[in-house]
This record gives structure tokens, sequence and C-alpha cells, in this order.
């Protein structure tokens, strides 16, 4: 209460002493814009005085523009000429560290080209909001909130929502992964699990594998957190298992990081044989694997290929994370670790450092949504919708780009290499027609995968991805043209 450190002395009329008062208070910022000032009845009983009295300050700071009244809703503080004078100004640029500057270097929402209204943009793999099943999710709102009441809005645990974690234990041995011995932690979707291991078991230098190219907020976690960066190269089956092997034994790495089904940027889905060797090759050499499972549910066209925590029955070498961000809604942010008690148990507490819990209430409605099998229902539907995209793109990217290769078995993004032919040079050539996509290189630990590119298919209609791809097919044949005329030169 503003008024409850004002005293009154004998030499100053009452009224004045209630004007200047105010009037420090608005001056030193502890009243802000706006603030509505007790009615002249109400201060006249708080500060004990004639109500005469105030109603006289209240009429001066009036006259000098310090207050404005409402007329039937009372006296508030007007917005001070000085409010923007004297700030205090300190140079924040100068006092950002390391981590700072490279988390803003590194931001691709800054630096790259942005959507603009009317573009046709092949940037996204966000999901398409047309597709969230908003009704059902209402429904889930309604009835985790009747049940749970004020006990969801309260602070929760750090490992997660209970219901929760216990269905996804159940999902993860549907998936055919052993749950003995292991546990689940609730995270702001895959980003922080990862964050969250990175930073819980490694330190600045130490190794981290990777299949190159891989997932671009990825490659951003490791660099900030000083991880150095092993990338293994990519072929039409996905990691290269030679160069595998080669690293894995000369380095000393600490960590191996894969997104063995629809891969990005590639869409790769590693196959069985492969994973079992994969899997076989880290175990040999004692590292441990974080397999990111984001996408796995789209399920194009294989039959479900288990993940490779699955084949470590019984073990812990395999630390499997994954979200609902692309199967689902990203905006949740409800991700989940998978792994090995004692790891769970550790992160619980880093958890507390970091954010103390991820919302209850996302994860309660989640749960409700997940239980109630609209899930599973909205999971094969996005499957065929998707599908129906990845089909129709496929056959405009054979149609009119011609690429050199096309790899991946679908999800939200088809990957193309485009021989001698710069996907910079590409981008900035389509963007001029108002057609955008991601570089390949943004994807890549070393600066390479500069021929190719990702085309994100998610936001877009037939009509519009037609349109794009058409775009892109005329600017790599003028590129191709252009080579080869500088060629012939
Ligand atoms: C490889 C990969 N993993 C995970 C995710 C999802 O991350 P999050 O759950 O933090 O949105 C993405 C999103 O693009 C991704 O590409």
């Amino acid at each position: 209460m503003i008024f409850s450190s004002l005293e009154f002395n004998n030499n100053d009329p009452i009224y004045l002493q209630i004007e200047n008062y105010i009037k420090y208070m608005i001056k030193n910022n502890m009243v802000v814009t706006d603030a509505k000032l007790p009615s002249s009845r109400d201060l006249s009983k708080i500060l004990g005085v004639s109500r005469n009295s105030v109603i006289v300050a209240y009429e001066n700071l009036e006259a000098d523009g310090i207050v404005y009244t409402i007329k039937g809703r009372g006296t508030f503080v007007s917005k001070s000429k000085e409010d923007y004078k004297n700030g205090w100004n300190l140079s924040w640029d100068n006092m950002i560290n390391s981590y700072g500057r490279l988390a803003e270097e590194l931001d691709i929402v800054k630096t790259e080209i942005p959507w603009e209204k009317g573009m046709i943009s092949f940037k996204s793999i966000s999901p398409d909001g047309a597709l969230f099943d908003i009704d059902e999710f209402k429904k889930s709102f309604l009835n985790r909130i009747s049940l749970e009441e004020d006990k969801i809005l309260n602070y929760g645990y750090a490992q997660g929502y209970k219901p929760l974690i216990d269905y996804l234990l159940e999902y993860m041995k549907q998936k055919g992964v052993s749950v003995e011995n292991k546990d689940i932690i609730i995270t702001n979707g895959f980003t922080e699990g990862l964050e969250m291991i990175l930073d819980t078991f490694c330190k600045s230098g130490d190794k981290i594998l990777c299949e190159n190219p891989t997932h671009n907020t990825s490659i951003k976690i490791m660099k900030v957190l000083g991880l150095d960066i092993i990338g293994v190269k990519m072929n039409q089956d996905g990691i290269d298992i030679e160069e595998l092997e080669n690293k894995l034994k000369n380095n000393k790495i600490k960590f191996g990081y894969l997104i063995p089904s629809y891969h990005n940027p590639t869409g790769i889905v590693m196959k069985a044989e492969k994973r079992q060797r994969v899997y076989n090759l880290f175990r040999k050499y004692n590292i441990p694997i974080i397999e990111d499972g984001f996408n796995e549910e789209l399920l194009y066209n294989s039959t479900h290929i288990s993940p490779l925590s699955s084949i470590d029955k019984g073990g812990n070498g395999v630390i499997y994370i994954s979200s609902f961000s692309k199967i689902l809604f990203p905006g949740l942010r409800v991700g989940w670790i998978l792994a090995d008690k004692r790891i769970i148990d550790v992160l619980e507490s880093v958890k507390r450092c970091k954010n103390i819990h991820t919302s209850f209430l996302d994860q309660g409605i989640l749960y409700e949504y997940l239980n109630s099998g609209a899930f599973d229902k909205n999971v094969k539907r996005i499957r065929k919708v998707y599908r129906e995209k990845y089909d129709f793109a496929l056959n405009c990217i054979n149609k009119y780009i011609k690429p050199d290769f096309i790899w991946g078995e679908g999800a939200l993004h088809i990957y193309i290499g485009i021989e001698g032919v710069k996907s910079r040079e590409l981008l900035k050539e389509c963007y001029k027609k108002n057609v955008i996509f991601t570089p390949g290189d943004i994807f890549s630990v070393d600066n390479s995968c500069e021929n190719t590119l990702r085309i994100g298919l998610t936001r877009l209609n037939l009509e519009q991805i037609e349109e794009g791809i058409r775009i892109i097919g005329e600017k790599v044949k003028e590129l191709r043209e252009r080579i080869r005329f500088n060629e012939d030169k």
C-alpha cells in the first residue's frame, strides 16, 4: 500500500503533504501509469484526515496533469513526461557471453531468409495446423481439468505427470523396447531432452558422433555446449558403416547421436539389419547412443521397424528421446527420455535446476487425449495426408527438377541432391520468384552438403507444391545451363 509510509509533519498543510507524497511516488516509479488511486473517501479514512484535504490534493494534481479523473470510475496516474528521461543505460551487448553469442550466431530464424506473405515456403516441417484435432483436444482439456481441478494447476513433480509417464512406459513396450531398469522423464520437447543429457554428461571439448547431415537444432545445442562434433557421412541407406567404425575406433567419443527413422533432413529410415550393425559397433567400442525417435510414428512405407533401443534388451546403452511435436502439436512442448533409472534420477534434479517441471496442465491434457484413443486415430489420419503430399511432391520433383538423387522414404520433407548446382545460389534465384527452401549446408557439421536441399511439405497444398517445385526446376535448369556455358568458354 503506497500510503503506508506517509508521515505528516506539523508545518505544511495536509493537502500539500498528500500532493507532494503522490508526486514523489510517481517520480520514483513506485506507482505505474494508469494505476488507480484510492477514492477520496477511502484515502481520507486510511490517512485519518478530512476528505476535503484529499479532494484538494487530487484537484491540484489533476490541474498539473499528474493524475486524471474518469467520471464514475476514479482518479488515475497520468503518463509522466519524465518517464523515459534519465533512464539507467547499460551496454548489454558487451556483456553477452560466448554461449549467448554463439546461440545468436547459429540462430537460423534470425539469419536465414524469412517467410513473407505470398511466398511458397518449403522451409517448414512443422505440422499442418489444419490437421489439428482441436475438438477432441478440447474435450480432453475439460475432462482432465474437471478430474484434477486445482491440483493440476499447482506445482507438480520434476519427473513428470505420473499417468503420462506410465502411459509412455507402456507405449515404449509396444514399440518393442524393454523398460526393465529404465524410467521416463518428461521434457519440454525433444530439444530440452537432448540438451539435458548433453549438459549432464558432457564437458566442453567432448566428442559427439552424429550422422552428417543431421538435425540443425541438435548441431546448435552441441556447438553452444562447446562439444566437438564428429560427423559420419550418409549414403542412400543411411550412415556409412565403414566410416562409422573408423571414427568410433580412432576418436575418444562420448556419445553417438542418431536419427534412425525418417532422419532429418534426409528422410532415410535405417533398415533393420543396418540398425543391428550400427548397434553392434557402438557396443563394441562401448559408446552410448542417443536415439532420436521424433518421427517414428509416421511409418510411410516400411512396416514398423523397432527403434535401436529395442535391440538393447535388458541393457542401458541406448538413451531414447522423442516428442509429440511432429506427430501431434509442436506447441505443446512435451517430449520424453527413456533411459536407465540412474540417468532419469539425475535428470530429475537437473530438470529442477532448469525449469522445475514441464507444465502439468499440458501433460494432463495430453495424457487424457492419448488415453482416449484419439491420438491413434489422428496419427492414422495425418499419415494418410502426409503420404499423399509426399507421393505428389515426389512426382513433381521427378518431372520438374530431375535431381541427381532423392533420398528417404517420406516423412514431412524430401531431400534431394543436384550435382554442380549450389543450393545457396539456387535459393537466391528462387527467392526472386517467391519460393524458398532449406539449403543442405544448414544440416551439415562441416559446411558440406552444398549441392543438396530439403523441401518441407507440411504447410503447403498440392497446388502450391507443384507450382513451387516447377519454379525450383526452372531455376535449376537455368543454373545448369549457365554452368555449361561457362565450362564451354
Ligand atoms: C530430428 C528432430 N528431432 C526432434 C525434433 C522435435 O523437436 P521438439 O520436440 O523440441 O520440437 C525435430 C523437429 O524438427 C527434429 O527435426
